[in-house]
């Protein structure tokens, strides 16, 4: 069992990928005592929470909260439009688009992946996971499918595992161009509240989020946007589904309740945090993640070491994979790093195991935890006898010195 007595002194840095740092005021929230999920307390609560992550999604329709994690919205997103053998058009950026494939086939649809094919010249790594998603690829793909077969394209919006963050609104493009009816569905569950995120502008039928990223929350709860179209077309979708279906919780949600006991006291912490969030405003937040993921890349090239994402245009905001010199088991490093200096990284996932480790900067960070961070990084470099080019942390003090935070900029005015 944990034993939190055990824990060196000062706060541990959770510098993976989310989850993320619970910020205090959130931690607070949470801890109040948990009220009647049928009183008229919580009505209000539901009412504002929804609300609120409306803005947050950029939506003007129904958001469904699961008591879950990511997965279980992922499930959620499936099963509501879709029918058993349907075609789904599923792209590989990463581990986490293959996971979602994985569940495609579990549940009975017929998902096909597309891939860039090959591995890269510099690293070895397979192309498509150092990149995101090809546009290109899907429209030509629809263009192909003239009885209009298939029924949904799903691609993942940040991938976690490589840190790319797809363009969104070309994958949709890429459809209307098609002429293509199918449904996009997108998962942006490291995405959200710390990318830009546009649900209705970008015409994204299906978004999946999750509590534990940029919204700064414990895992436990997570998310279906939903357009008119994905509402229209669970009418008729023949998946089986009891506790994911959308009709029982939006028609609920009209009044601020839910079928099933929700998870009261997380929906506390939602309200900070969509207070936080919004009081900050969302294009400052997603300006700071910006300029972290600068700060945090000036330091990688300045290690010498790949960007596991090969593609500038698609750089992500959220988290940065550093991939490790050939022969350096990235995760050996990881383990070394968070022994000497409580300092959590991102593991490698799936066909890039080993090979790289990823460094989250998103939701309650700020410089200094950066700094700290990679501080932390190169000084276990030195313990790993890893040969670095020069230092990322003069080059992350450099940086983040030189280029202000704009709210400080906003200040000083
Ligand atoms: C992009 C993405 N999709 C799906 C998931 C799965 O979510 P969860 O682990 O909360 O079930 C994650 C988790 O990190 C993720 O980053």
């Amino acid at each position: 069992m944990l034993n939190l007595d055990q824990h060196p002194s000062g706060r541990h840095f959770l510098q993976i990928p989310g989850p993320s740092p619970v910020p205090d005021r959130i931690l607070r929230a949470i801890s109040l005592p948990t009220i009647d999920h049928r009183g008229p307390e919580f009505a209000r609560l539901g009412l504002e929470v929804i609300d609120g992550l409306k803005q947050v999604f950029g939506t003007r329709h129904p958001v469904a909260i699961y008591p879950a994690s990511g997965t279980g919205a992922w499930e959620a997103a499936l099963v509501n439009v879709l029918s058993p053998g349907d075609a789904v058009l599923m792209v590989e950026t990463g581990h986490f688009a293959t996971l979602w494939q994985k569940m495609a086939q579990r549940l009975g649809a017929k998902p096909e992946f597309l891939s860039l094919p090959g591995t890269c010249a510099e690293t070895g790594l397979p192309l498509a996971w150092r990149h995101g998603v090809r546009a290109d690829l899907v429209a030509e793909r629809l263009r192909a499918d003239a009885g209009h077969q298939i029924r949904a394209v799903c691609v993942v919006h940040n991938e976690t595992s490589t840190g790319a963050t797809s363009d969104i609104a070309a994958v949709r493009r890429a459809i209307d161009d098609a002429r293509h009816p199918a449904l996009l569905m997108v998962d942006s569950i490291s995405g959200l509240a710390s990318a830009d995120y546009r649900h209705d502008e970008w015409g994204v039928d299906v978004t999946v989020g999750g509590s534990q990223k940029g919204l700064m929350m414990p895992p436990g709860i997570s998310f279906n946007a939903l357009s008119p179209k994905a509402l229209a077309a669970s009418k008729t979708a023949q998946l089986p589904r009891s506790f994911w279906g959308w009709d029982e919780i939006v028609e609920m949600n009209k009044t601020g309740y839910w079928p099933y006991t929700p998870s009261t006291n997380l929906l506390y912490g939602l309200h900070e945090s969509i207070d936080m969030l919004l009081g900050q405003g969302l294009p400052s937040v997603l300006a700071r993640h910006q300029r972290w993921a600068e700060g945090v890349r000036g330091a990688v090239r300045a290690w010498g070491l790949p960007i596991q994402c090969a593609d500038p245009a698609v750089y992500s905001p959220v988290l940065t994979g550093v991939v490790t010199p050939a022969g350096v088991d990235a995760d050996a490093l990881r383990r070394v790093i968070h022994e000497r200096f409580d300092l959590s990284l991102g593991t490698g996932l799936g066909k890039i195991r080993g090979r790289m480790f990823r460094i989250g900067h998103l939701g309650d960070c700020n410089d200094l935890t950066l700094m700290a961070t990679l501080a932390g990084v190169e000084m276990g470099f030195k313990l790993a006898g890893v040969k670095t080019a020069g230092s990322g942390v003069a080059a992350a003090m450099e940086y983040f010195a030189s280029h202000p935070a704009p709210q400080v900029l906003a200040s000083a005015a």
